[in-house]
């Protein structure tokens, strides 16, 4: 096992369509997936797509920890994923607007519209098929890795540009707007208060 070098934006491999994965069962395979989801939990990310560690072959790992999980049923908890060669569809036609980061662009985050629900398949490291429907976070982690196996970053997916910052001024920005809408509060319910 081996923490892997992460590429940033920038760097061409980013750009690239994936070539598909020969033989998932193969013991590089497995190896490597292994390495990616080190990499990927030593760094505390939620997904990590092949070429993002120089490896320029339809493949990704990913996670869904219980914190993440929104309402939907579809959005589960899920243990380090492999998908390998996948597929994937938009389910409907809702859309939905979350912040995303990319372990390729370090220290900054966007606002990005994505499908709410999506289909995808693929297969796992032992060649066994996987297909599911996922909403919420699932969804959304899905959608960025596929991304990445056709050259695609976040920022290439962002309609607003205005909303794509550093993570440490959004923090800032969101934190400010929470304690001016406290005050507000306070100051409404001490008008409202009643006089003796
Ligand atoms: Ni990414």
């Amino acid at each position: 096992m081996a923490i892997l070098k992460i590429a940033r934006m920038g760097n061409p491999i980013l750009l690239q369509r994936c070539a598909p994965v020969p033989d998932p069962t193969d013991p590089e395979i497995r190896r490597l997936a292994a390495d990616m989801v080190e990499t990927m939990d030593d760094i505390g990310g939620a997904g990590l797509a092949a070429p993002q560690v120089h490896v320029p072959l339809r493949l990704f790992v990913f996670r869904v920890r219980p914190e993440r999980v929104g309402e939907s049923p579809e959005d589960l908890p899920l243990g380090p994923t492999v998908l390998i060669n996948p597929e994937l569809e938009p389910v409907g036609e809702e859309i939905e607007q979350a912040w995303e980061g990319c372990l390729s662009i370090p220290g900054l985050r966007g606002s990005v519209p994505r499908a709410a629900r999506v289909r995808y398949r693929g297969v796992g490291l032992a060649g066994e098929p996987i297909e599911r429907v996922a909403a919420g976070f699932h969804a959304r982690v899905v959608q960025h890795e596929y991304d990445h196996l056709d050259g695609i970053l976040y920022p290439m997916r962002m309609t607003d540009l205005a909303l794509f910052g550093f993570t440490e001024e959004l923090m800032r920005a969101a934190a400010n707007l929470a304690r001016a809408e406290e005050e507000a509060e306070e100051e409404a319910s001490a008008e409202g208060a009643p006089c003796a």
